[in-house]
């Protein structure tokens, strides 16, 4: 049985990111609706790169193709960081936000944690962690980019129906809890790294890759109304799935879903 903890120690998560970019203002919520709509409206008011809004609780936290994310309080980590990235930098914000996450949950957890291409963080074939990337562009010119993350950390998923099968949570897998704010400084300061080093012109593609499942592997693929079935190559320097269809044509696919992979 899940009890919620206490609320987040922000001031603890701040000072840990004494020098960063990311996390210099943190947003604190109790309850929110979405911290994406938190963000988007820090932006209109001209927030600063970096600001983070963290809510405990999301009453219509959002997932990609508009999914619900359960977004109990207490238990888990919702937030959105706000960023202001040249265009061509944008498709570098999921490939940062994943290893971020990845990288967190390998070190917190010690175990094989792999990304389902393009935005499943998992851990033993389940879901810990999504991202959710929302642009506004304001006449031709990026406005700017929100990266949302949800993660599950100490989150009992077999209390929720909707996900039990598919989920996991850093507890489930591992069995032990974990501080949150110390799983939120750590994918915040290894966000950071990596976005520091998009600035920098750098290309995060290749270790990227390493850590997708998803490669080498026969996969079904929805891709707006189109069902696109081969074998996934390889990636990209924007991301994209390189795909070798059952038809011998090769494909660059921008986004999609990945329905089954074997
Ligand atoms: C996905 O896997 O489809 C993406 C899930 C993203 C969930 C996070 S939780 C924080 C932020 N606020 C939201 O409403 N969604 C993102």
């Amino acid at each position: 049985m899940n009890t919620p903890e206490t609320g987040l120690d922000i001031g603890s998560v701040e000072a840990a990111m004494a020098g960063a970019v990311i996390g210099q203002r943190i947003v604190y919520r109790l309850r929110t609706g979405s911290t994406m709509d938190d963000a988007r409206a820090l932006a209109h008011g001209g927030a600063a790169e970096g600001t983070v809004v963290v809510a405990e609780e999301q009453g219509a936290g959002r997932g990609r193709f508009d999914r619900r994310w359960v977004s109990p309080p207490g238990l888990n980590l919702y937030f959105t960081i706000l960023l202001r990235p040249e265009p061509s930098q944008l498709p570098s914000m999921n490939m940062a936000a994943a290893l971020a996450v990845h990288g967190m949950a390998s070190e917190a957890t010690g175990l094989a944690v792999a990304v389902k291409w393009p935005n499943d963080v998992r851990i033993g074939g389940r879901k810990l962690g999504g991202i959710l990337v929302e642009t506004e562009f304001d006449g031709g010119r990026l406005a700017h980019a929100l990266v949302g993350i949800g993660i599950n950390v100490n989150l009992d998923v077999s209390e929720h129906a909707e996900i039990s099968e598919i989920a996991a949570s850093l507890r489930s897998a591992t069995g032990r809890e974990f501080e949150r704010e110390e799983i939120l400084a750590v994918a915040l300061r290894k966000f950071d790294e990596l976005y520091s080093r998009i600035r920098a012109g750098e290309s995060l593609a290749e270790e990227w890759a390493a850590t997708l499942e998803t490669l080498g592997k026969r996969v079904e693929l929805r891709w707006g109304d189109r069902l696109l079935r081969g074998v996934a190559e390889g990636v990209n320097d924007a991301g994209n799935l390189i795909l070798l269809q059952d038809d011998g044509e090769r494909v660059s696919v921008v986004a999609g879903e990945v329905t089954s992979q074997v």
